[in-house]
């Protein structure tokens, strides 16, 4: 059977070594596909693969279509929004995640965007610090967590809003939690967005809300550009001229808000949250477990198309 990994962003080099040990010592073969330029490229590798590996990699209908042999397709990271799980059930392919792998990855890029954020993007001006600030995390998940016990040694107060979180899990670790979206802004200095881009918070960060952060208020975005109004997001950045606006997910008018608010804002040239060996290490080898426990034996823990 062939396992193959198409990731147009590549995991590290040591990660794929520890990928493909799985799979040859399951006895399955592996095939990379690696920044490839063309869905075509895609399409052909997947047309006889059993099992696709993937990243932000997207998996469409069409991938489905031409996969004529695929049984499932993990996507090491978290979010699955690149997956047309509908598709995917359709054609009877279980689709899996890796939660938690590769979480602290991107909780620690929060706090490499806050400091570069409040010390005016490494300008020489005077800046501010972390400790003492508010910090609201929207959305308290694996990535929520590990930013919640990251900010407690910065010294920052931190509160959580989520709907799907019980207080409790919040309180045990040492997080406020708020009860609305809207207080959690209206209360804190930073906000750490986390929640994923659904039909529901697709745009849901929009005008109203980003203005009821306090004056100098830090928006920090390392989930999806599609969870921001961005005209929203642009029209509130020229109303409110204290305020900053960082992400790991580049929105499409990423150059407008450049040329408009300049050091005002920041976007990564390419979405680096999880682009660590070691997240790549733990997100690629657990896809790589996941796929043989299921080849193998069925197993179908991680599944998200039930
Ligand atoms: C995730 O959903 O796991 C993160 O956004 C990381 O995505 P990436 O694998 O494309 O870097």
């Amino acid at each position: 059977m062939k396992v193959l990994v198409a990731t147009e962003k590549p995991f590290a080099a040591v990660a794929v070594d520890g990928i493909r040990k799985v799979i040859e010592e399951a006895g399955y073969e592996l095939e990379l596909l690696e920044k490839y330029g063309s869905k075509q490229d895609l399409l052909n590798a997947a047309s006889n693969a059993d099992a696709i590996i993937i990243r932000s990699d997207i998996i469409d209908a069409e991938v489905l279509d031409a996969a004529k042999q695929l049984k499932i397709v993990v996507r090491a990271g978290a979010g699955y929004d690149n997956v047309d799980l509908a598709a995917a059930t359709a054609h009877n392919v279980v689709v899996e995640n890796t939660p938690g792998q590769n979480s602290n990855a991107v909780a620690e890029l929060v706090f490499g965007m806050a400091v570069m954020a409040v010390r005016n993007m490494y300008n020489g001006t005077s800046g501010t610090e972390l400790k003492g600030k508010r910090l609201g995390i929207q959305a308290f998940g694996q990535v929520g967590r590990n930013v919640a016990r990251i900010a407690k040694g910065f010294g920052m107060e931190v509160s959580a809003f989520d709907p799907f979180c019980p207080d409790e899990a919040m309180v045990e670790a040492g997080v406020t939690p708020v009860h609305s979206v809207e207080e959690l802004y209206a209360d804190n200095n930073y906000v750490s967005i986390h929640i994923p881009a659904t039909p529901d918070t697709k745009k849901s960060v929009n005008y109203e809300l980003i203005t009821k952060m306090p004056k100098g208020g830090v928006l920090i975005n390392t989930a999806r550009k599609e969870v921001i109004d961005e005209e929203g997001l642009q029209k509130a950045l020229a109303d409110r001229a204290d305020m900053k606006y960082v992400a790991d997910v580049k929105p499409d008018n990423a150059e407008a808000l450049k040329a408009e608010f300049g050091d005002r804002v920041f976007f990564t040239p390419k979405k680096m949250g999880a682009q660590t060996s070691e997240a790549n290490i733990n997100a690629g080898i657990a896809a790589a477990h996941q796929v043989v426990a299921y080849l193998r034996d069925g197993i179908n823990k991680f599944q998200v198309n039930k």
